[in-house]
């Protein structure tokens, strides 16, 4: 069974989708290890609820690479294959990086390249975009930079507001990405420069 080390920082709704994705078995894999720099994060406590081994790392007081040095130990102490950040409010550093090349992943509240960063379905609702969504890609050293696995579109409506569109790209998130994790683990995604290859597809 191919192993998942989930990375969160806050409310862990994306985490909770990987943990159901799995429990019904579509995620090809199981989550081995949630890991957050937030002791009171609500997403720990998702994972202590399903029986999940729950760790906190205190980011404050150390260097980004001293912290990172420690994620990636859990991680491997874990026997982790695949890393996925949800919520995961810290740049990794080239170590992080480059400990697990071409197997981490995050998920995006938008349809990079477009609004990376913080705040991105605002960002979009401000800009008056017709059609915004989620964005699942591998992490690199950039902000929200790395290779597109894939993409769920979301039409924005001219009744919406702010938050009605984030809770709609939400739900698209929640499918998305277990999808991209499988796709992963399923060793089903090849990358050519900035393209990931799906077979398939
Ligand atoms: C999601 O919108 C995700 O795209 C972004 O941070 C948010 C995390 O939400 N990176 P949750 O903690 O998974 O509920």
């Amino acid at each position: 069974m191919k192993k998942v080390g989930v990375l969160v920082s806050g409310r862990g709704s994306n985490l909770q989708a990987l943990i159901d994705a799995a429990r019904r078995g579509e995620l090809g894999g199981e989550v081995a290890v949630v890991v957050s720099n937030v002791e009171g994060a609500l997403g720990l406590e998702r994972a202590r609820q399903a029986g999940l081994p729950a760790v906190f790392c205190d980011h404050r007081g150390k260097e980004r690479e001293a912290f990172d040095a420690e994620v990636v130990e859990t991680l491997r102490a874990h026997h982790v294959d695949l890393v996925c950040l949800a919520g995961f409010m810290r740049l990794l550093s080239p170590v992080f990086v480059r400990a697990f090349p071409g197997r981490i992943l995050n998920v995006h509240p938008a349809l990079l390249p477009a609004f990376p960063g913080l705040d991105a379905q605002r960002l979009a609702w401000d800009h008056g975009v017709k059609v915004s969504g989620a964005t699942v890609h591998l992490v690199d050293e950039g902000l929200d930079s790395g290779p597109i696995v894939a993409q769920e579109a979301v039409r924005v409506l001219s009744s919406d507001t702010p938050e009605a569109l984030a809770a709609r790209i939400l739900e698209a998130e929640h499918r998305l990405y277990p999808r991209a994790v499988r796709l992963l683990l399923e060793g089903r995604c090849r990358v050519e420069g900035r393209r990931v290859i799906v077979e398939g597809e």
